[in-house]
């Protein structure tokens, strides 16, 4: 059993529009709404907090969706208080050793089979887990005028996705000791491995991309009309 946070609590200043990025419409929905209903979604989810900006006017006031509870709160001026808040208001039934799954308002397209796999290989495991995706374009270094200086072996490397899976207490701990120290901590993984652990990647789809320009949004329409829902 596991309850979500979403952040949703964004400016979207790359996306350059007034109104903030979840709450545009793709395939039929609010991004925010579509990434809500797919961590829903799983049986072993039971409600989710989301956090907003403050005097957020879009902001649809859910108390239910899909039958489950869905909570808010106010969020933060970096996404890792607006976790932390969120963490901090689930409801007293979901205790300390509980799995809480952080999944950005701003990817819609989070699939089925991805959940899944996340809460089942995340939940057996000490630490947590992440879903992430194996980098596939060669990388290059830039040096200081902005020329390749050199090409990073990408044998390693993952690109961090949501959701992520992590206990309630250590990721609270670990997000308040993060905050504390100033550094800028941008996924739930990074604050969990500056306290020495190591989270476990969960192979999961491309095409769970996040939403951060208005070109992204035409993609989500394309990837959610194809799944047809
Ligand atoms: N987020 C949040 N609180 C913040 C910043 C971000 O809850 N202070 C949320 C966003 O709403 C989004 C997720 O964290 O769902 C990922 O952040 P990002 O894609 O960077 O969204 P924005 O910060 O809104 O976009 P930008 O960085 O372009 O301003
Ligand atoms: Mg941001």
């Amino acid at each position: 059993m596991a309850w979500a946070v979403i952040p949703a609590a964004g400016a979207g200043r790359r996306f350059g529009a007034a109104l903030p990025k979840q709450y545009h419409e793709v395939a039929g929905r609010s991004v925010l709404e579509h990434s809500l209903r797919a961590v829903l979604d799983h049986p072993d989810v039971d409600g989710a907090v989301i956090a907003i900006a403050a005097d957020d006017p879009h902001w649809p006031g859910w108390r239910e969706v899909g039958g489950k509870p869905v909570l808010s709160c106010i969020g933060g001026g970096e996404r890792a208080d607006s976790v932390l808040a969120g963490l901090q208001a689930l409801p007293a039934t979901v205790d300390e050793s509980q799995w809480v799954l952080v999944h950005d308002a701003a990817r819609p397209c989070l699939h089925r089979d991805d959940l899944a796999r996340l809460l089942e290989a995340g939940g057996a495991d000490a630490v947590g887990a992440l879903l992430a995706a194996p980098v596939r374009d060669t990388l290059k270094r830039a040096g200081d005028d902005g020329r390749s200086v050199g090409t990073e072996p990408r044998e390693r490397l993952w690109r961090a996705l949501t959701p992520q899976l992590f206990r309630r207490g250590g990721l609270t701990r670990a997000l308040q000791a993060a905050l504390a120290a100033g550094a800028a901590v941008t996924d739930e993984a990074m604050a969990m491995e500056r306290m020495g652990l190591k989270p476990r990647l969960v192979e999961g789809r491309d095409d769970n991309l996040k939403v951060t320009t208005p070109a992204d949004l035409a993609l989500a329409e394309f990837l959610l009309a194809g799944r047809g829902k």
